[in-house]
């Protein structure tokens, strides 16, 4: 007797936890959409593009805070634009499984982006594996065919407050994350992947954007690790490892004679390895009102790049329809500190600016890189600026 009244006590206290619980939960807890609810299929070919589109309307729509859950297992995804602005005060895509485009490079060559966020507040990626599967395409381009521009595997897009979290990045058709018109993101322990004969598939492309950090990411791809394009300002890059890869450039500029500048800008604990360039500025030769300014490059180790520090301002690939002008873009207070390490050419200092704009306050301050283990050679054209500490190549400017 006595017994049995201590187990109903007990038993009541649990129901009364319970119900105490269960009436608190709903409201701290952010509504979750699962894609696999919703009908996605976790078998690499059932199209899924519906259900997590329906998974995100019904995020976006909520009143609270909302998750999008990607379980594991490859998702078959055409196209999808996910839009704001949303009724949410936040959400999550917390992605365990892989994402994976079609095989036929047609069906999402011509849509710019493969998968797009518009509009969009506050915003959390977690993990998740994108597979452009670029390989198509990129043979079509390599055989001097006609085909189509190829989608960026992720944009974000005229938003705000986007933090990226353990995201992959593998075979983009084109560039493979793009920040553009966007505010305060910060992507961290990103991974990019693709050969490094694949054209085009630069791994995060930044423009137009304010407030961009870019922390402890391994970036190996067929053109720039980092591009910065017009109207970055405020970006912060560290412990980044780049290759294979053209390096991290601002640039290239002077694309448009009506053109935003590049300003605030830093690189540090950075290393580049087998990469084209190492820290690049690259404008082609032609007017325009843009400019890069406010440049740190800080702690950097090269091993075997072939243009390891390079401000190019008659940057024109291929040598096809060149402008052959003076570039208008105007480049200044640019410091490299402490970049060491070996060059795969003897000039390893190249600054080549513009004759109608210099280049001024250029900074070079402990530089050391090496080629086949002697000195390597600087070469200046129209560059003004001052060394400090130990500078091999001595400097040219
Ligand atoms: C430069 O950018 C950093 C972030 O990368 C920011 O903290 C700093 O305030 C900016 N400096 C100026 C002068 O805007």
């Amino acid at each position: 007797m006595a017994a049995r009244s201590i187990i109903s006590f007990s038993s009541l206290a649990l129901t009364l936890t319970c119900i105490a619980l269960f009436s608190y939960l709903p409201t701290t807890l952010a509504a979750q959409y699962n894609v696999v609810s919703l009908g996605a299929k976790p078998d690499g070919k059932t199209d899924s593009s519906k259900a997590f589109l329906s998974a995100w309307a019904s995020a976006c729509s909520s009143s609270g805070a909302a998750t999008v859950r990607v379980p594991k297992g490859t998702f078959y995804v055409k196209s999808v634009a996910f839009n704001g602005p949303c009724k949410s005060s936040s959400i999550t895509f917390k992605i365990d499984g892989t994402l994976l485009a079609p095989s036929n490079y047609k069906v999402i060559g011509n849509t710019a982006n493969w998968i797009i966020f518009r509009h969009v507040d506050r915003l959390n990626v977690y993990g998740g594996t994108l597979d452009g599967r670029g390989s198509g395409l990129w043979a079509c381009k390599n055989s001097g065919k006609s085909c189509p521009d190829g989608a960026t595997n992720l944009q974000f897009s005229n938003s705000k407050n986007i933090f990226v979290s353990g995201l992959k990045s593998v075979d983009s058709q084109m560039f493979h994350v793009v920040v553009y018109g966007c505010q305060n993101v910060k992507m961290q322990g990103v991974r990019v992947t693709a050969p490094g004969t694949s054209p085009n598939t630069d791994g995060i492309h930044v423009s137009l954007s304010t407030g961009v950090t870019i922390l402890s990411s391994k970036i190996g791809t067929g053109d720039d690790c980092v591009s910065i394009g017009p109207g970055a300002k405020n970006l912060w890059i560290e412990n980044v490892a780049c290759g294979p890869g053209h390096g991290i450039s601002i640039g290239s500029l002077g694309k448009e004679a009506q053109e935003d500048g590049v300003q605030n800008v830093t690189v540090k604990t950075a290393t580049f390895t087998g990469t084209q360039n190492g820290v690049r500025i690259k404008s082609w030769a032609r007017p325009s009102t843009g400019f890069a300014r406010n440049i740190l490059f800080q702690h950097i180790v090269m091993t075997n790049v072939q243009n390891p520090i390079i401000i190019d301002q008659n940057y024109c690939p291929n040598n096809n329809g060149c402008p052959n002008k003076e570039s208008g873009i105007k480049i200044s207070d640019v410091t490299y500190q402490d970049i060491h390490g070996t060059s795969a050419t003897k000039v390893a200092v190249k600054l080549d600016c513009s004759s109608t704009y210099p280049c001024k306050q250029i900074k070079l301050e402990n530089v050391k890189l090496t080629y086949r283990n002697q000195v390597a050679q600087a070469s200046c054209a129209n560059a003004k600026g001052t060394t400090a500490g130990s500078v091999q190549p001595s400097s040219c400017l």
